[in-house]
Parts: C-alpha cells; sequence; structure tokens
C-alpha cells in the first residue's frame, strides 16, 4: 500500500487503476483508526477492486481548538492496520495541501435541514465542515463508491443528501456500527475513557435499546421515553446532551405513524462525547 501526500501523487495512481478497469472503492477518515474503521475497508474491499483511504484531520469541522488539538495522531499504526486489509492507496495530506488558500478562503458546503438539530446543535459549524471536506475528497478521488459507518448517523444522512443534491454519480454505502462487547460504539473518543468509565460507558447502549424496545412494543410517547433515557443516563454519570426519536430517512422529529425510526443520543462522560444510535423499522 502506497502512501501519498499530493493530490497529483493520488490522482495518478488512481488514473492508473481506472485505466486498468478498476472500480475505486472510497474510505475517509481522520485516522486513529481502529475495527469500526476497519470494517469500511473490508465492506471496500468486498465491493471494489481499488480502496483509497484518506486521513485527514480537517481543522474546519473542529468547533473546539483544544479538541482538535488533541485528536490522536498515530499514522505509523494506522498504515499498519490498513496494510492488513487490503487497502491500495492511503491519501494523507496536510493541511496545506486541502487548505493551499486558507480556511477562511475555502468555498464551504452547507446542507441545510439534515445538519440542524442533533449534533448540529451543539457542534455549530460541524456539519459544514464535514460536507466541504468531503465534497473536496470526492472530486479528488471521483469514486465509483464511497463508505461510511452508520455510526455517525446524522454525518450519514448529510452526505446522501449532499451527494443526492449535487448529483454525484456513485454510490455512498452505510456501515453497520461496529460495537465493543458491552455495546460501546468503537470510536477515536473512546480513548479519552478511563477503564471504569469504558465500561459504563455501555449503558448508552443499553438505553437506546430499551427505547427501542417499548417503541416495538407500542409505546409512542417518545418525547417521555427520551426524558427516562436522559434521567437514566444522569443516574450513571452521564452529561446528556440529547435523546431524540427520528425518522430514519429525513432526520426530522418522529411522528406517532413513522414506521422507520431512529433513536439518536450524544452524551458526556468523563472527557468525551460520545454519540451512537438505533435504527427502529416497525415494519419487520
Ligand atoms: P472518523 O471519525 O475517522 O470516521 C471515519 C469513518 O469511520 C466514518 O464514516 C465513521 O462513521 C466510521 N466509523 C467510525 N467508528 C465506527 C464504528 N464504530 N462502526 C462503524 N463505522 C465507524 O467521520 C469522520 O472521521 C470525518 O467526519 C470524515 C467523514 C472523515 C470527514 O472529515
Amino acid at each position: 500500500m502506497n502512501t501519498v501526500e499530493t493530490i497529483v501523487e493520488l490522482q495518478a495512481e488512481i488514473k492508473a487503476a481506472r485505466d486498468a478497469g478498476k472500480r475505486i472503492g472510497f474510505v475517509p477518515t481522520m485516522g486513529n483508526l481502529h475495527e469500526g474503521h476497519m470494517i469500511l475497508i473490508d465492506q471496500a474491499s468486498e465491493e471494489c477492486d481499488f480502496v483509497v483511504a484518506s486521513i485527514f484531520i480537517n481543522p474546519l469541522q473542529f468547533n473546539d481548538i483544544d479538541d482538535l488539538g488533541r485528536y490522536p495522531r498515530t499514522l505509523a499504526a494506522d498504515q499498519e492496520h490498513l496494510r492488513d486489509r487490503d487497502c491500495d492507496l492511503l491519501f494523507f495530506p496536510s493541511v496545506d495541501e486541502m487548505y493551499p488558500h486558507g480556511q477562511d478562503a475555502q468555498t464551504t458546503i452547507s446542507v441545510p435541514v439534515v445538519s440542524e438539530g442533533l449534533c448540529g446543535d451543539s457542534r455549530p459549524g460541524h456539519f459544514d465542515g464535514v460536507a466541504t471536506v468531503v465534497s473536496k475528497l470526492f472530486h479528488m478521488v471521483q469514486p465509483d463508491a464511497a463508505f461510511f459507518g452508520e455510526k455517525d448517523f446524522q454525518q450519514l444522512a448529510v452526505i446522501r443528501k449532499m451527494v443526492d443534491d449535487l448529483n454525484l454519480p456513485f454510490d455512498v454505502v452505510g456501515v453497520p456500527t461496529c460495537r465493543e462487547e458491552n455495546g460501546l460504539a468503537m470510536s477515536s473518543r473512546n480513548n479519552y475513557l478511563t477503564e471504569d468509565e469504558k465500561n459504563t460507558a455501555g449503558h448508552i447502549y443499553r438505553v437506546l435499546n430499551e427505547i427501542s424496545e417499548k417503541i416495538q412494543s407500542g409505546e409512542k410517547n417518545f418525547a417521555e421515553l427520551c426524558v427516562l433515557a436522559k434521567q437514566e443516563l444522569v443516574g450513571h454519570g452521564f452529561t446528556p446532551d440529547y435523546v431524540e426519536v427520528r425518522d430514519a430517512k429525513t432526520l426530522r422529529p418522529a411522528v406517532e405513524t413513522d414506521t422507520d425510526m431512529v433513536v439518536l443520543a450524544a452524551a458526556i462522560l468523563g472527557k468525551a462525547r460520545l454519540i451512537d444510535n438505533l435504527r427502529i423499522n416497525l415494519k419487520q
């Protein structure tokens, strides 16, 4: 697996693969790779012949400078993981390569409605930063398919909407969340948790499952379920940001007649802000 740092090298390698008739799969990341990222690489290599991963800690999507500064940077270990798992090319650009005219002069992409509420409220500008960098990467790589985790459900909805609205000609594939044994969704931010906190963190998934079970057995008062869930999280030492039931496609607040829903949660535990979600399909 080759690592390239410039757009010129990236595009030369991809052109050679495309000229050889290969289907290009793309997995954008911010590095500090764990099994949750690796299943995206696996899925990409199942569906494509040439897998491109990127590692870029995108300053545009961090609204907290400390969060950006402490984000783990583990290139050598990341390269090893990618080599083990059939990744063909790693793009590892600098901030100057991505934003040569400066971040403030960068044209931005804003995806309305799905970006609003949930993490959009607590992280202003975050999804504009995500949509902008992902759109740039899409134009550089021009993949046949791009792979994103369902763990970041709102992010996936934002990307799908952007690809649809801008008529980008490739598939966006959502990959189910990879979890620790206690249900905790894998995340680079789990590194900020102590061992005790990691055990406690499994409660987020438990609470989401409780809500899902109640809705499947006919409960319709979503707001009350979410209030109770937040109280339960507080009881376990979390500071909840939100717990909400939404329509899975549009992310608008769920109504009684909805059948394809998702319950999403964000909560702070110790030094980490954790997010998770669970799909609730009443048609099954
Ligand atoms: P990052 O947090 O590194 O995540 C990269 C991809 O891995 C995302 O699509 C994310 O949803 C997926 N992922 C992370 N943990 C996962 C898990 N436990 N199970 C399944 N998939 C998981 O998300 C970003 O980077 C950035 O916002 C990015 C899209 C790269 C734009 O900068």
